[in-house]
């Protein structure tokens, strides 16, 4: 038979008023007096809870008393009615009630109190059950769905790039190996080498860092394509921006110069922001009053300058700033802090930017999200088209506010030549890239893309201060529990 339980979220906005209905969740908080026991209940489909109402001299108080707490599971059938009291539209006038699973209000973890951040990380099997972090898992949800549904609407197509990796040559970041081998006695060659010819895949192979180089193989054929995809990065970063396993978006586009490239990152984010501004209204508006909870304890200047969905809106509004790299190096050596030496790391060109004159751009000059572009080719990734100067690239990085780089993209080196002699320049071994290279000896195209780190995104759009807060089981240094 077909499960008949409705969904909390269509419940809240029914008018069937004196019809039958079943509900399942979990028990949020109960009120009660001598007679009736008021249950919020939640069954993840929304922010906001159901109310049902229990009539104690039905259920008797013995069964009350058991359901009654903050975590247990019920499964309710009742009428619905248009609700007396303030607070709600709806509620459920509960005639059974059955009980799943009980939640020990001693043991339970999870009260209905304010828990810390850093004591939700450590309940990470429970924190999904609240409202903050509900909230956070939908929006989350809804910027998925809006990234496939942009790239499907424009004509990419979604491209499947390999998780484990045999090159090592994208040069983003520290990996992380992958082996079959007996990690105590591993085979050795007879120079005292780990012999990888006797491992699983017959050579060293790693976890990805990006989905770059075989989505250029992709745009090579499709000429639109997009990968969505975990990628992995060993580095030693404790920050609230950094993982060490986090989601990337990467297109691909044949035929795209660099303002092509810059033009697609600026449409696309600002569609996905404003699909989960249209969607998810409820939550982005619970998120908005915590973060101004939250702030009240803050100092004035450590607070945000405008509410969460002011700020959303901001963004979908104004033309990011664009300018070079260079003109960025300019109005940072100008700049007040660095006249007066408060940059932690002194500014001139060439440096890679730090976050802090990331953020003097995106927060104090430009009061707006910026684009960066034709950095130098030494701070910069091979595969970056070399400009006419010989000194710069044309890569972009997308800086948000409070977020620092969003998205790191470039237009790629087509020209075999070019790009035969950067990997020899900087020791890439070539044998590992062969297939990356042919694809400039066979058909060769101008193209461009960039990553977009999805964690990064929800974070801007939820408005959390930490990355560890947005994904549902964060790994980092020292933490992979769950
Ligand atoms: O700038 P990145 O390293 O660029 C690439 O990997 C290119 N292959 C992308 C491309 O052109 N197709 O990373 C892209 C984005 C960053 O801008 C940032 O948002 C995010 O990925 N990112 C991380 N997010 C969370 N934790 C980390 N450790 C991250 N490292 C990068
Ligand atoms: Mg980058």
């Amino acid at each position: 038979m077909l499960n008949q339980r409705q969904i909390i979220k269509d419940l809240l906005q029914s008018t069937a008023f004196d019809t039958e209905v079943h509900v399942k969740g979990w028990v949020q908080t109960t009120r009660m007096n001598p007679y009736i026991a008021f249950i919020a209940l939640n069954d993840g489909s929304t922010i906001n809870h159901l109310q049902i109402v229990a009539d104690i001299s039905i259920f008797g108080q013995e069964f009350i008393d058991k359901i009654k707490n903050t975590g247990t599971c019920i499964a309710v059938t009742g009428k619905l009615v248009e609700s007396q009291g303030a607070g709600q539209r709806v509620e459920v006038q509960a005639t059974q009630i059955e009980l799943y699973g009980e939640s020990d209000p001693v043991s339970y973890k999870l009260q209905a109190k304010r828990h810390s951040m850093e004591f939700m990380r450590e309940i990470a099997h429970l924190r999904p059950r609240t409202r903050t972090f509900g909230a956070i898992l939908r929006i989350r949800h809804t910027l998925a769905y809006a990234v496939h549904k942009y790239f499907n609407d424009n004509g990419f197509f979604y491209l499947h790039t390999p998780i484990i990796t045999g090159s090592d040559a994208e040069g983003a970041g520290e990996m992380f190996r992958v082996t079959t081998l007996d990690p105590v006695n591993p085979p050795l060659t007879e120079d005292g080498q780990v012999d990888y010819k006797q491992d699983f895949f017959g050579k060293p192979t790693n976890l990805t860092v990006s989905g770059q180089l075989e989505g250029e193989l992709g745009a090579m054929a499709l000429s639109k394509i997009y990968t969505f995809g975990p990628t992995f990065r060993a580095e030693n970063s404790n920050t609230t921006r950094h993982l060490a396993e986090f989601w990337m978006i990467e297109p691909e586009v044949a035929f795209n110069d660099l303002e092509d490239n810059m033009n697609l990152a600026e449409d696309f984010v600002k569609y996905v922001i404003g699909y989960a501004m249209e969607h998810c209204s409820d939550d982005l508006a619970f998120l908005e009053n915590r973060l101004i909870e939250e702030e009240k304890n803050k100092k004035q200047e450590e607070r945000s300058p405008m509410p969460l969905l002011e700020k959303l809106r901001f963004v979908l509004d104004n033309p990011f700033e664009r300018l070079t790299y260079t003109e960025a190096v300019d109005i940072l050596v100008k700049s007040k802090p660095a006249q007066k030496g408060q940059f932690k790391y002194p500014v001139s060109w060439g440096i890679d930017l730090q976050s802090e004159h990331e953020r003097y751009l995106v927060e104090k000059h430009f009061k707006k999200p910026v684009i960066l572009t034709n950095y130098p080719k030494d701070i910069k990734a091979f595969y970056m088209r070399q400009d006419d100067d010989g000194k710069t690239v044309r890569a972009m990085d997308v800086l948000f506010p409070g977020i620092g780089e969003i998205i790191g993209g470039s237009q790629r080196e087509e020209r075999y030549e070019k790009l035969h002699t950067r990997i020899k320049e900087l020791h890439i071994p070539e044998e590992s890239l062969w297939w990356y290279l042919e694809t400039r000896q066979y058909g060769t195209a101008p193209h461009a893309g960039f990553g977009l780190g999805f964690e990064r995104l929800v974070l801007f759009v939820t408005g959390m201060t930490n990355i560890r807060d947005v994904i549902p089981f964060p790994r980092t240094p020292q933490n992979a529990e769950f």
